[in-house]
């Protein structure tokens, strides 16, 4: 088990002219589950490589359990990693393929075998262990792949890198809760790498953030959801994700087109920002709020989306099951004065908002 610690950890492919990863300083304490979530090319395996060893950051320091480990060797940093695609010896059996790192660490082959049966049974491929791995479909391949990476029982980290796109829907829900199971009975740290935000609210204790090359956000799903930190985040998780609106702010009173839209806790705010609120929090209004043309009505069985519009931009309010409205009518809306919120011009974070007492019409 260890804690991975990274100080000012970045990487360029080229030389420092672009960085797939800026600056990162964090901690990755032993035995929790982690998940790095964000899009595609926003640096998730440059990462994991970086802290496996497989690729030295081009500036910073990587700490295992305290002990500087940046020029230490993958062999030697005890991590397991579990790629992409499958990664295989198809010279050899799925067995073997399985038994393989456990052999090269000199475990006792009873231990072998047992290990083997136990991570075969998890896993689901008992009947395929004499098997070819090139004669298995290729989501059984990833699944062996997974197995290799899980068959140690003395690593101190494992690194899943979006280790179930291949796997079917209904798989893939089952081997996660397996592998979330294994985290919990084994202790061992685990970050897993996702781009889909399910799996990482799923399966981590804590979830990372990641928008191009730079950490945007750490958190429990909850905060993520509920206190987004920078506007990546209340766009990428969430679905539908958060409302954007450009404001302008003038002593915290926001503006758009000259109509007021609310007032920022934060005082002395002035200038141009972005107002964020999530559908979640959008709440129908008898009384003040904004008054909205009803677009469309998704109904989506246990809740609705309403597609609002008013002026020149767009909103989307998710109502519950109840909520009546029609398509073609106004709508007034209010906004949870604890769950809207400012951002600056780099989409950071600045405030809470509440709602305009003159109603924002
Ligand atoms: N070996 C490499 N040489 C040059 N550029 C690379 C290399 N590997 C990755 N990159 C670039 O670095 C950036 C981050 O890539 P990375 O593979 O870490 O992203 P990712 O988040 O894992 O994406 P995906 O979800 O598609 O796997 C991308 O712009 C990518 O094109
Ligand atoms: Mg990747």
């Amino acid at each position: 088990m260890a804690e991975i610690r990274l100080e000012g950890v970045a990487h360029s492919y080229d030389g420092g002219k672009t960085y797939a990863l800026n600056p990162i300083s964090m901690t990755w304490e032993d035995g929790k589950a982690y998940a790095l979530l964000g899009p595609s090319g926003c640096g998730k395996t440059t990462l994991l490589n970086i802290i496996s060893g497989l690729l030295k950051p081009s500036e910073g320091k990587v700490f295992i359990d305290g002990k500087d480990v940046t020029d230490v060797i993958t062999d030697d940093r005890n991590i397991a990693q579990v790629f992409q695609f499958p990664v295989l010896y198809d010279t050899m059996s799925v067995r073997k393929n399985l038994e393989f790192p456990l052999k090269n660490r000199k475990v006792p082959r009873e231990k072998i075998a047992e290990r083997v049966k136990e991570i075969a049974e998890l896993l689901g491929i008992e009947d395929d262990l004499d098997s070819k791995p090139s004669k298995l479909r290729s989501d059984l391949q990833q699944i062996v792949s997974l197995g290799r990476g899980l068959v140690r029982e003395d690593v101190s980290a494992i690194l899943f890198d979006e280790p179930l796109t291949v796997i079917d829907q209904n798989f893939k829900w089952t081997l996660r809760n397996r592998l979330k199971r294994l985290h919990l009975a084994t202790g061992v740290t685990v970050v897993y790498v996702t781009h889909d935000q399910t799996e990482a609210l799923t399966f981590a204790d804590e979830v990372l953030v990641m928008d191009k090359g730079s950490l945007v956000q750490a958190g429990t799903s909850e905060s993520l959801f509920l206190e987004p930190q920078h506007e990546f985040v209340g766009y990428f998780i969430g679905s539908p994700g958060m409302n954007f609106l450009d404001v302008e702010a003038s002593a915290s009173e926001l503006t758009h087109n000259g109509k007021p839209i609310g007032k920022a806790a934060k005082a002395g705010l002035n200038g141009r920002h972005r107002f964020g609120v999530r559908p979640e929090f959008l709440i129908p209004s008898s009384e003040a709020g904004m008054e909205f043309n009803v677009d469309r009505i998704e109904d989506r069985g246990v809740f609705k989306l309403i597609h609002l519009s008013k002026d020149d931009f767009k909103f989307i309010a998710k109502t519950e099951e109840s909520y009546e409205a029609k398509v073609g009518g106004k709508a007034t809306f209010s906004f949870d004065p604890k769950r809207a919120f400012v951002y600056d011009l780099n989409q950071k974070f600045v405030s809470t908002v509440s709602p305009s007492s003159q109603g924002g019409n």
